[in-house]
């Protein structure tokens, strides 16, 4: 027994503040900060180190780890085990706590991904009847390629700061959203929409064009309205 406690806590305690030391380093040292994946992996590969250098030497291991077997497994620290078995749970669980509630929150309110078409919208005084409603640029098969074209203009004047280039929902702005503008690309967006639907603004025919290129550019088809 005296032999096992004859480590340091020193040692241990060294180990303790090269892990904490070296991911504070990364996480504060470096700017622009690195991304939180590559902290923890980092951290992760510290600690390795920090083992291998412990391990890689008898009598530096044994200092090390002397001290921790005495505290888990001798007679005389049952106290100190037992005060520690309490409170490392309620430690890990207060930093989940303070992690978790603290995070950033979206606004209360019910948020309705695609909510359901409205029957009609007023823009600009002007009431449309969405249900049932076709682009009416599409009745004219010869110049849809003109349209669409057209519809390219109006997108990258008014749209692609947020929708991106690619239509991907990666514009410039894209990282100041919170939900993030709609990934065209991607069939969870305008692919589930009626084009009526997605006429907001503009003039009628600038949108009507630009939603021509909006589904031209990502590659999808608009949904057509089920016939009943
Ligand atoms: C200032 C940034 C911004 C600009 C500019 C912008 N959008 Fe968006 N758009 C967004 C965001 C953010 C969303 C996601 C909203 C959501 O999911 O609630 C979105 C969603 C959409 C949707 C999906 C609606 C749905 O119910 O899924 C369509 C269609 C759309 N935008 C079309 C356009 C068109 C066409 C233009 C240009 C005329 C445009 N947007 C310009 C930010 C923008």
């Amino acid at each position: 027994m005296g032999q096992r406690s004859s480590g340091s806590w020193l040692s241990v305690l060294g180990a303790i503040v090269a892990l904490v030391g070296g991911h504070l380093a990364l996480k504060y040292g470096i700017t622009p900060p690195i991304p939180s994946t590559l902290l923890y992996a980092y951290t992760v590969i510290i600690g390795i180190a920090i083992y291998v250098y412990l391990a890689s030497d008898t009598r530096r291991w044994q200092r090390f780890a002397s001290p921790i077997v005495h505290l888990f497994v001798d007679q005389d620290t049952r106290i100190a085990r037992g005060i520690l078995f309490v409170l490392l749970p309620l430690g890990v669980g207060w930093l989940v706590y303070a992690w978790g509630a603290s995070a950033a929150q979206l606004p209360a309110e019910q948020r309705t991904i695609h909510p359901t078409p409205p029957g009609q919208i007023t823009v600009r005084g002007k009431t449309y009847n969405l249900i049932g409603l076709e682009n009416p640029l599409r009745k004219e098969p010869d110049k849809l390629v003109q349209y669409t074209a057209e519809g390219k203009t109006i997108f990258f004047e008014n749209c692609f700061f947020c929708h991106g280039d690619n239509l991907d929902g990666n514009g410039h702005f894209a990282h100041g959203f919170i939900p993030s503008p709609a990934n065209f690309v991607d069939v969870g967006t305008i692919a589930q929409l009626q084009e009526s639907y997605v006429l907001n603004f503009l003039t009628e025919e600038e949108i009507w064009k630009v939603i021509l290129y909006i589904y031209a550019g990502a590659g999808q088809s608009p949904r057509t309205w089920e016939t009943q």
